[in-house]
């Protein structure tokens, strides 16, 4: 199987941590979301990616030089403008060269699905796409999908205003297409494949879907890059992961409780991080106390400081001592 990630977002919803390194490059606990992505999809059979770039695609580049990542063979498309979803899909696979059925997944979704699943339900459908879905609380910030019984999409609507969705299960980004979608989208224009291309292929019957209750989380948001994060440590997805790296240094005294303390970063003596992420190089002095919260690389969290409320501090930010921040971002 061959599949077309993307990543060519600017991860605005995860700014400032996204101003300097791209939403997939963002460690999850202890390496990149980029090698979790793709793990998973060569762990269900996945054995080359078509890396589709488009914001700082140099970031990738130069993790991956040998074009190799978590076991798969790397190939890299790098729009020249932003193409949005179905754009940047058209794109990569005519830069690759794929002329047969294809996976495409976003890439900023971490998932215990089974792509393979996806792959021969699709085959035994005869579908010309079929989409994973997974159930959610909130169906509005997702692409909401309606099926009938024989699992053909009845409605896609992408972002549905809050109260209206008709049920609760959404796109979950893996799809597995047929090469006549690429050529239903047109070249060198932005198109949505939310928008555009899955509701053209409900209009021809010729879009199936597949629930899943495998775990899955969008990892685009702040509180969400945090919870999968928590989620790990916890051992929700199997054997618990280790938050705490062990270049980091925690001084006796200080109190640090279900969080992640990434590469050389340093929380002081009676300092309290609670359900929290201390990015790499990053340091809560003396006394401080961060919870619930995302610390940016190399940033400082001054003596006595209170950071809180799912704030997010950005790479080199310096909080200054005993400042209290509240849900803030900063900068
Ligand atoms: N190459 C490229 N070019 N990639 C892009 C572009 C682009 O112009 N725009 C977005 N992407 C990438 C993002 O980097 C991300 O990995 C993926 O496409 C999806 O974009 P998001 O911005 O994360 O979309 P979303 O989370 O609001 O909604 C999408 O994902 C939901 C599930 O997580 C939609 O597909 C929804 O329907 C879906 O439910
Ligand atoms: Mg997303």
């Amino acid at each position: 199987m061959r599949a077309v990630v993307l990543v060519g977002g600017f991860g605005t919803r995860l700014r400032p941590l996204t101003l300097a390194t791209p939403k997939q490059m963002l460690p999850i606990v202890d390496r990149p979301m980029i090698e979790r992505v793709i793990g998973s999809l060569a762990a269900h059979g996945v054995s080359e990616a078509v890396l589709s770039l488009g914001y700082r695609p140099d970031a990738f580049v130069d993790a991956y030089p040998t074009g190799r990542c978590a076991g798969v063979d790397l190939h890299y498309a790098v729009e020249p403008e932003p193409l949005d979803t179905a754009g940047a899909v058209r794109f990569a696979a005519r830069s690759a060269g794929i002329d047969e059925t294809f996976v495409v997944v976003n890439g900023d979704v971490l998932t215990d699905l089974d792509v393979s699943i996806l792959w021969k339900l699709h085959h035994e459908r005869g579908a010309e796409g079929t989409i994973a879905l997974t159930p959610v609380d909130d169906p509005s910030r997702y692409g909401v999908v309606d099926t009938d019984d024989d699992g053909r999409v009845r409605a896609f609507i992408e972002k549905p205003p809050p109260g209206t969705a008709p049920t609760n299960w959404i796109n979950a980004g893996t799809y597995v297409l047929e090469p006549s979608v690429v050529d239903r989208i047109d070249d060198g224009r932005k198109v949505s494949i939310e928008r555009e291309t899955f509701p053209a292929m409900v209009d021809d019957a010729r879009l199936y879907a597949v629930g899943s209750e495998a775990y899955w989380v969008d990892a685009g948001t702040p509180s969400t890059y945090l919870q999968v994060q928590l989620d790990l440590i916890d051992g929700v997805r199997g054997d618990p992961e280790v938050g705490l790296h062990p270049s980091a240094q925690v001084a006796d005294g200080a109190d640090v409780t279900h969080s992640v303390v990434m590469a050389g970063a340093s929380v002081e003596a009676g300092a309290v991080v609670r359900d929290a992420v201390v990015m790499p190089g990053a340091r809560v002095a003396a006394g401080a106390r961060v919870t619930a919260s995302l610390v940016g690389p190399g940033a400082t969290v001054g003596a006595g400081a209170i950071v809180d409320e799912l704030s997010v501090l950005g790479d080199d930010v310096v909080v200054e001592p005993a400042a209290e921040l509240h849900a803030v971002h900063m900068p």
